[in-house]
């Protein structure tokens, strides 16, 4: 058993909320909007007590923390079991949860019916779908049902067989015109954000400058109105060497590795757990105790 403090109750006022309209305001006022991925309670709780403007809970949870090969297998049940345990931690920042491949594919009635069970049974603010001018009609009926959209446009990990695996997106002339095109038509349709991914610096920037919402980039230069970036990587707890754009803050997976070979050789060498990492009978108990296994002890009988 573990005891984890929980927030404190109605008492202490909540920190203002982040929603569609302070990000927005950040990009009018130019400030950068900070974003992040977390996919559990303590996780999520450290993002949004840093101050995090925005919390992921992204379907890049299938590769980082369910072990998967890519996104493609990740279940609507696994995304709605994460985006609570998130939920419960997050305070302040913005919380959108990724709608996970085939939950938003086969039909607009069943992509807005699981739209909205982020946000009535899940905590979440948001829902952010892959895919650009195809996907505008589906963010339209999203929104219409009071479930706002994030877009997600470049390297989208969804289409990874259509896109014949990661690539950076946008590289010709024709492809930056139609990821432009897909901006603007998400836009139009009703998204209140979009990622811009793995594409190149210049076309992000002309997207955030032609862009009335925010922009946040991951892979994809300086210049987007805000950036993202996935938990792990930041913490190389990836198992991978990064890629080019992420860039780690702290040596998670070394930390971690030192701090299991300490308890594997302390539990081997008995110096864990120590007498005053002990429970103790009390003084009267031990007595009682002592003298009742004294008295249960067989005596020998001498000849
Ligand atoms: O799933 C995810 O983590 C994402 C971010 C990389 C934007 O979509």
């Amino acid at each position: 058993m573990s005891v984890t403090q929980l927030r404190p109750g109605t008492a202490s006022t909540p920190p203002p909320r982040a929603t569609s309209g302070s990000l927005l305001q950040k990009k009018l006022a130019r400030q950068p909007i900070s974003a992040l991925t977390a996919y559990d309670y303590p996780s999520a709780r450290l993002v949004d007590e840093a101050g995090i403007d925005m919390v992921l809970v992204g379907d890049s949870l299938g590769m980082v923390v369910l072990g998967y090969e890519n996104t493609l297998p990740v279940t609507l049940d696994e995304m709605l079991h994460h985006t609570r345990a998130v939920a419960r931690a997050v305070r302040r920042a913005f919380l959108v949860a990724d709608m996970p491949y085939g939950s938003y594919h086969a039909s607009p009635r069943d992509a807005v019916r699981n739209g909205l069970r982020f946000i009535k049974e899940a905590g979440a603010q948001a829902v952010k779908i892959e895919g650009g001018s195809s996907r505008a009609r589906l963010v339209r009926r999203l929104t219409e049902a009071e479930v706002p959209v994030v877009g997600h446009i470049g390297l989208t990990p969804q289409s990874v067989h259509s896109m014949g695996g990661y690539r950076v997106q946008g590289t010709s002339l024709d492809a930056m015109h139609r990821l432009s095109a897909d901006a603007r038509a998400l836009e139009e349709a009703g998204a209140i954000a979009i990622v811009l991914e793995g594409m190149p610096r210049e076309l992000a920037a002309e997207i955030t400058a032609e862009s009335s919402i925010p922009t946040i980039g991951i892979g994809a230069g300086p210049d987007c109105d805000g950036q993202i970036l996935v938990f792990h990587d930041l913490f190389n707890l990836t198992f991978s060497p990064p890629a080019k754009f992420a860039r780690r803050y702290a040596d998670g997976a070394a930390f971690f590795a030192s701090a299991l070979a300490q308890y594997r050789d302390d539990v081997a060498t008995h110096n864990f757990p120590s007498d005053a990492e002990s429970y103790h009978l009390s003084r009267e108990v031990k007595l009682g105790f002592e003298a009742a296994m004294e008295a249960a002890r067989p005596r020998v009988r001498k000849a």
